[in-house]
């Protein structure tokens, strides 16, 4: 999961590489290359860490330049060595590549290449293309590009140079992310629109085995067979003041503080007019399908698993459909069971994650109908489906997801109620579902009023070690997601647990060191949890309650409590995260951690 730009066209390319790939940073960021055609020579220059560090190597060179290619790495063959760093060129050094992907059968294009006289100079799987499409090179860019992915076993987001024939950006897809952008006398190649966004909001989505052939004045698509295809032009709906930070430290704290207006999009345009009654323009045409189906299955990874959870209780307690909640990864390899009418749900905030997508490219061969639930418009998860809903969150920069989460369960409500309707469930529809699901966005900016307090706790609890998350029902996902928030950006250790299981183990951990997060909201299983509590108390461990705005007892019973605002049951995962949010929030800061790009992770994985 790399981040790629490239440009051809009139302007000077460095500006715009360096810009647009420090806007892909969040994809991966251990090391990155730059290459650029000035003079008919390539010039390149590569380093180790931040794109920052590339930028001081190339200050004052490379400035002529009208055509380059630069890439931000995530290590997956290969040490974040300058060796590995891309761009990867051919034995002559006429030929530099740019790859996000994982090129499977590398190992056995390597040693063929080698007996054939070909040297290569890093532990990477990418270097490889550079020399196959050296292989096949006979003066023309894109014919010796396709013969040579005609080879390829493997997943790839490729842009191409070449010194023999400099006029051309070749820029090719398969199951990684690439798009092209449009501009006047010019063409971008980018993994993701932000990087492109200040310059042009005309784009095209490659889709799998296309290749696309730019020179700064055309731009023509082709598959691996070399037919021609006629690409549609899609208008990107972002702002570029959406990808800034907005004076916030962190996109991560921007997008926490983004939760009541990313909410509110969530919904907008989803109620008819003063009703409860729920209208989705993007299942409109499957809703004879969608009432016959029997079973729900959600595939999903990391924070959109947590969600996909939550969608389980609240579809299995409003519809009486039985749901299951598969890791894509597992999901893939098991030979999934998909009868007739079963619906497949894909969660996935970039709509790119390579697990997500090969578990519904299975159910899909078996038959499932796919529904999406994506927050990047033209990612491949959503394309693949048969039928989708959009998050509207906005962008998502900070590797940790927030707002996404959220806007999931909001969205998976609202897909509820649309089911309901079509089913003819007017318990559900006369529930109060809808109606508290319109209360939430203000209900989550009341809860930025105890920002203090969330601080103060963060304070004392900053150097710990280790840290617990109990809970149960609803509140048991939102456990789970505030550990791994905690986990993946203050490097705490960190589980999250049904708080009635803490029993068969996890109750070994406590001692007067283990801060533990209960979350106690008052619902019909409150009584359990406060047992739970005890029994933490009664082994010295420390304990942080979540608790409903009602509740005046319960501050007796724990260390520290954090109020949110009464709602259903199956809205409490909407609040009840939000503290746990800014808790990790503020001790991953006081830490030192660098919250935006947390060491080892990136923010979409697009290989397996
Ligand atoms: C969450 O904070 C992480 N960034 C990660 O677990 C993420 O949720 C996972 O990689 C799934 O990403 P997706 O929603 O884009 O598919």
């Amino acid at each position: 999961m790399c981040g790629i730009v490239g440009y051809i066209g009139e302007k000077k390319a460095k500006p715009i590489l360096i810009s647009g790939i420090t806007r892909l940073e969040y994809r991966g960021y251990d090391s990155s290359g730059m290459s650029i055609i000035e003079d008919e020579k390539i010039l390149s220059e590569k380093s180790v860490g931040r794109i920052s560090e590339l930028e001081k190597k190339i200050d004052g060179k490379f400035n002529e330049s009208s055509l380059g290619i630069v890439h931000t790495r995530w290590a997956t063959h290969g040490a974040p060595t300058i060796e590995n760093a891309h761009p990867h060129y051919d034995c002559s050094g006429k030929i530099a590549i740019v790859h996000n992907g994982i090129i499977e059968n590398y190992n056995y294009l390597k040693a063929k290449l080698e007996s054939d006289g070909h040297r290569f100079t890093s532990q990477t799987d990418s270097e490889v293309l550079a020399h196959l499409i050296e292989s096949h090179f006979d003066g023309v860019l894109e014919d010796a590009t396709r013969a040579a992915l005609k080879e390829v076993d493997g997943a790839y987001g490729l842009a191409v140079i070449s010194l023999d024939d400099p006029g051309k950006l070749i820029a090719a897809r398969r199951g990684s992310p690439l798009i092209v952008g449009i501009g006047n006398g010019e063409h971008f190649v980018t993994s993701d629109v932000a990087a492109i966004l200040e310059y042009t909001k005309e784009v095209v989505y490659l889709d799998d085995n296309e290749i696309a052939i730019l020179t700064k004045d055309t731009m023509k698509t082709i598959d691996v067979d070399n037919v021609e295809i006629t690409k549609r032009i899609d208008e990107v709906e972002w702002n570029l003041d959406k990808i800034e930070k907005g004076g916030y430290e962190h996109f991560m704290l921007k997008e926490i503080y983004e939760q009541p207006q990313s909410l509110q999009a969530a919904m907008l345009g989803r109620f008819e007019k003063d009703s409860d009654l729920v209208h989705l323009g993007g299942l409109k045409d499957k809703e004879d399908d969608l009432r016959s189906i029997r079973r729900i299955i959600i595939v999903a990874c990391g924070t959109s698993w947590n969600s996909g959870l939550i969608g389980e209780y609240m579809i299995e307690e409003h519809l009486s459909i039985p749901v299951e909640v598969e890791y894509a990864s597992e999901f893939r390899y098991r030979d999934p069971i998909i009868e007739a009418n079963t619906m497949v749900i894909a969660i996935s905030q970039s709509g790119e994650t390579a697990d997500t997508l090969a578990a519904i490219n299975e159910a899909k061969k078996k038959g499932a109908i796919i529904l999406s639930i994506c927050n990047v418009v033209g990612s491949s998860i959503a394309r693949e489906a048969d039928c989708g809903m959009f998050l509207h969150a906005g962008p998502e920069i900070g590797v940790a997801s927030t707002k996404a989460f959220t806007s999931q369960i909001a969205v998976l409500s609202l897909l509820t109620l649309f089911m309901a309707r079509i089913k003819g469930k007017d318990d559900v529809l006369n529930s109060e579902l809808a109606s508290r699901l319109k209360e939430i966005p203000e209900q989550v900016q009341k809860i930025f009023d105890s920002k203090d307090k969330i601080i103060e706790i963060a304070q004392l609890y900053k150097d710990s070690e280790n840290c617990l998350y109990l809970g149960r029902g609803y509140n048991y996902p939102v456990a789970l997601e505030g550990a791994l928030k905690l986990k993946e950006i203050s490097y705490i250790h960190a589980e999250g647990y049904p708080a009635a299981e803490m029993k068969h183990g996890p109750i070994a951990l406590i001692d007067k060191n283990m801060p533990v997060v209960v979350v106690a909201t008052t619902d019909r299983i409150y009584s359990k949890i406060l047992s739970n509590i005890e029994e933490v108390r009664a082994r010295g461990g420390k304990v942080i309650a979540i608790a409903s705005e009602q509740n005046n007892e319960i501050a007796n019973l724990v260390d520290h409590v954090l109020y949110i605002p009464e709602t259903i049951d199956a809205l409490v995962p909407i609040l009840s995260v939000i503290p746990l949010q800014l808790l990790s929030y503020h001790m991953a800061v006081m830490r030192g951690c660098d919250v935006d790009k947390p060491r080892n992770l990136a923010k979409s994985v697009t290989v397996e």
